[in-house]
């Protein structure tokens, strides 16, 4: 069997540096949950279709099993464990909570993260506009309508407290 040398990789990851030795192939997303144990973002498929392993990387959403965890040397990560707090959820969090946006789960953290990086990109989004937004990250138990109205929530606490990068900004995931 061929052996692997291993490389060091040092990143960010919700606001704290954070370095591990890794063979070189290592994915992003097996960094995260078996080096780091933030085992939050989630893998739901080997196809890179689910989106459940959405992170920001340099405040950008993206699906953590596309990239190496060398390729992401240096960078900022933010997982959905750097969001908010259960004394003060992010904004998403709350409207996945007020407005009952999950059922089993699974999908719930890449949503939420696809989420921050949409409203920051855009803090006023259309229904169309949403759905459009999240339609990386597939819930199998197709609730998008709740998931819907909990980005709108999101998006009127964010505009009603100011700048929608500013949670993120504040764990280290800001671009
Ligand atoms: S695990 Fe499904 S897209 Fe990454
Ligand atoms: S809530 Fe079950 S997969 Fe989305």
């Amino acid at each position: 069997m061929v052996k692997h040398s291993k490389v060091t990789v040092t990143l960010t990851v919700n606001g704290v540096q954070r370095t591990a030795e890794v063979e070189p192939r290592t994915l992003l997303v097996h960094f995260l949950r078996d080096e780091l144990g933030l085992t939050g973002t989630h893998i739901g498929c080997d196809t890179s279709q689910c989106g459940a392993c959405t992170v920001l990387l340099n405040g950008d959403a993206v699906k953590s099993c596309t990239v190496l965890a060398v390729q992401a040397y240096g960078a900022e990560v933010t997982t959905v464990e750097g969001l908010g707090t259960l004394e003060a959820l992010h904004p998403v969090q709350a409207g996945f909570w007020e407005k009952h946006g999950l059922q089993c789960g699974f999908c719930t953290p890449g949503v939420m993260m696809a989420a921050v990086a949409l409203l920051k990109q855009n803090p006023n989004p259309t229904e169309e506009e949403i759905r459009e937004g999240l339609e990386g990250v597939l819930c199998r138990c197709t609730g998008y309508q709740n998931i819907v109205r909990a980005v709108q929530y999101a998006a009127q606490q964010l505009a009603s407290e100011g700048e929608p990068g500013e949670q993120v900004a504040a764990t280290g995931g800001g671009a």
